[in-house]
């Protein structure tokens, strides 16, 4: 069986892909340092598959300490989303973020170079487009100058993954996501922003929930149909199916190059109002909101071109916003 290391796998994403992972077969090695995820998720995942991953409390950013975890752990992939991720907080502590997503994954690679292992799956994001000129997004449209440190974390991690691939002769895959929503179906695992969300759909839920007073709607002035922002909302248990896709491709040795990189979206692009009134359908409760103006950094409209990912990947998204929507309602409200 083979053995795959998941880095902030009891994170939001991380925890859905562990499960999707363990379902394909895989033993599952879990690292997080639990800056941003909570132990409990462990137990939801068991008590989801049945099977306990291996767990190893560990910050990435101490060389040695990763050193010491591949000194005792031989593994056959990596999937890599452990990193700081809160684009606003980013303008705030550059070197931070500089520090923990750019240090950890250089440590990651080295290890995976001094010890010859091979098949590397990167957490990447659709932000290294910025505001693409085309859409819907291929991944031919160029990538532009990050707006935030965190975007130009994904952009240089990219960078760098590509590089230690050429020189070192090992394969990796980049998944550029789109915007993650939902829960998964058994409601034991979602997400869980810790204090005030920046997200649009866990403010939406949270609001619902009468955690927050109102949803403030960033602007409706935008060149879209009904002037708010359009984005793709990809429900997280196809994000993390995508996942497994782009391991099983490299562990095949189907990838046509030694670094690739897929937009990973619906191909479906909604506005916030549309999402809004999805919301109040699937929920059947009216949403208090206000619109207010323009966030700052915010594009008008990102959704993926689709092609590349399914012909390649041979994955497709499978579950509407609908469902993603009223996944996230029923895990808020398994939350109170
Ligand atoms: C979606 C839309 C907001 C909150 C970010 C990161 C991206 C990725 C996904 C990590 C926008 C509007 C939001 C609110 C609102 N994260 N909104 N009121 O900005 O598309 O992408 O998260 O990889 O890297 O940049 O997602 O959910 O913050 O916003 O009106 O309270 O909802 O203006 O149009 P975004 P989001």
């Amino acid at each position: 069986m083979k053995k795959i290391l998941v880095t902030g796998g009891l994170g939001f994403i991380g925890s859905h892909t562990v499960v999707e992972l363990q379902n394909a077969g895989f033993d599952v090695v879990i690292i997080d340092d639990l800056s941003n995820s909570s132990i409990e998720v462990l137990d939801n995942i068991v008590e989801i598959t049945g099977k306990k991953p291996d767990f190893h409390q560990l910050d990435l950013r101490i060389k040695s300490d990763v050193k010491e975890f591949f000194n005792t752990t031989k593994i056959d992939g990596i999937i890599h989303f452990a990193a700081f991720k809160a684009v606003g907080e980013s303008v705030q502590k550059p070197l931070e973020y500089y520090e923990n997503n750019i240090g950890s994954l250089v440590y990651l690679l080295q290890e995976m170079r001094d010890r010859n292992f091979d098949n590397f799956i990167f957490s990447s994001s659709c932000t290294v487009y910025g505001q693409a000129d085309e859409l819907p997004i291929t991944e031919n449209a160029p990538v532009k100058t990050a707006e935030s440190p965190y975007g130009n974390t994904k952009q240089v991690g990219e960078e760098i993954i590509k590089e230690a691939c050429n020189a070192h002769n090992f394969n990796a895959i980049a998944l550029r996501y789109f915007n993650p929503v939902g829960a998964h179906d058994s409601i034991k695992i979602g997400e869980l922003p810790l204090g005030v969300p920046q997200n649009l759909i866990p403010f939406v839920t949270q609001t619902a929930a009468g955690i927050r007073e109102e949803l403030s709607i960033f602007g409706d002035d935008y060149p879209t149909e009904d002037g708010t922002a359009v984005r793709d909302y990809i429900h997280v248990v196809d994000l993390a199916k995508a996942h497994i896709a782009a391991l099983q491709r490299l562990l095949d040795k189907k990838n046509k190059a030694n670094f690739e990189f897929f937009n990973v979206g619906t191909g479906k692009g909604s506005s916030v109002l549309e999402v809004v009134k999805s919301f109040e359908k699937v929920a059947d409760k009216k949403l208090n909101y206000k619109i207010v103006g323009r966030r700052e950094g915010d594009i008008t409209a990102a959704y993926a071109d689709t092609t590349l990912a399914s012909k390649e990947l041979n994955w497709k998204t499978e579950k509407t916003l609908d469902e993603a929507l009223e996944s996230a309602w029923k895990w808020q409200q398994s939350q109170s």
